[in-house]
């Protein structure tokens, strides 16, 4: 058994920048990686029980049931690499299958993903588990020196790319194909274009976990930040725009007010929102040309209730 944790104190997020650059920007924005403190994760694993979110039972699902023709697509590999891998769960299946000599998975949030990796080295008496403590979109690139020669497979689960705009999505797939070198291949999955219907209703639960989701942000910004924000002046405020393919997840302020965040006073006009995630859906053709333009060709693909996996190469 072979376990390493590296942390990357300089490739950390920077909250208090962000948020107070987001707030003073027009529409005011804080980016949704932001959601997942404690109790923001709890509560994402909460949206995935809820009926009307279907897209993480789908995909779980799918790659249950695809499994071994995604192994054989894939072939022999070196290293399965994770980036926000969290606790470890979906990359499992995929070490039962390809049996790579290494896992590296890498996770902004050090303590829960190095708990994880223990436990998947411990699983697996024959893989070498790397796990590396880092925001992966500050500095991807010194995850390269923790990666051993040969095939290396980058793995990107669970619609994660949905949450960036399309420049970005682009941009993150090319940082993906570098770090799998020029034999590596990627395994991404993504939610489908679907009845807007059900997507509205995905992010619109009945039991209204969704909106803790999103409301839990400002719970965050006032331990964390010494922030003064109160959850019942906004509104979470979720739907789906046909015209841009994504759902746009706000908190609209339901009356005039100032506010202090890390000192600094901000004001919210009556209805003002504060963007929180987009949510972009995709064809399974559109993401060919999204992946295209990151340099990456198709190599294999897998569909399922309104979900997609797809490989590269
Ligand atoms: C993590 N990500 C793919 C989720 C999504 O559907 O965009 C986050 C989420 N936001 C609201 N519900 C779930």
């Amino acid at each position: 058994m072979s376990f390493t944790f590296q942390d990357f104190p300089a490739a950390r997020d920077d909250l208090r920048a962000d948020v107070l650059a987001g707030l003073a920007a027009r529409p005011k924005a804080i980016p949704p990686k932001y959601f997942y403190d404690e109790a923001g994760c709890r509560l994402f694993e909460a949206i995935c029980a809820q009926p009307e979110y279907a897209l993480c039972r789908t995909e779980r699902t799918l790659m249950a049931t695809r499994l071994p023709d995604i192994a054989a697509a894939v072939g022999e590999v070196e290293c399965i690499v994770e980036p926000g891998a969290g606790d470890c769960a979906k990359v499992r299946q995929l070490v039962d299958a390809l049996r790579p000599a290494q896992l590296t998975v890498i996770d902004i949030a050090g303590t829960p993903l190095a708990a994880a990796a223990q436990a998947v080295s411990l699983d697996y008496p024959d893989l070498a588990v790397c796990a590396l403590a880092m925001d992966f979109l500050r500095d991807l690139e010194a995850a390269a020196d923790w990666l051993p020669p040969g095939r290396r497979l980058v793995y990107y689960p669970g619609s994660s790319i949905g949450n960036f705009p399309p420049e970005a999505a682009s941009a993150l797939l090319a940082r993906f194909r570098k770090l799998a070198g020029g034999d590596g291949q990627l395994l991404i999955g993504f939610d489908l274009k679907k009845d807007p219907q059900r997507l509205h209703a995905a992010y619109n639960d009945a039991a209204g976990v969704t909106a803790a989701f999103n409301l839990n942000l400002l719970s965050r910004l006032n331990r964390e930040l010494g922030a003064d924000l109160d959850p019942a002046r906004f509104r979470h405020y979720a739907f789906y725009n046909p015209l841009k393919g994504r759902i746009e997840m706000h908190l609209v302020s339901l009356v005039e007010q100032d506010v202090r965040v890390a000192g600094e006073r901000f004001h919210f006009a009556l209805g003002e929102t504060l963007h929180t995630e987009h949510s972009y859906k995709f064809r399974c053709d559109e993401f060919v040309s999204l992946a295209a333009s990151a340099g990456w060709k198709l190599a294999g693909e897998w569909t399922h209730d309104g979900f997609a996996v797809q490989l590269y190469a």
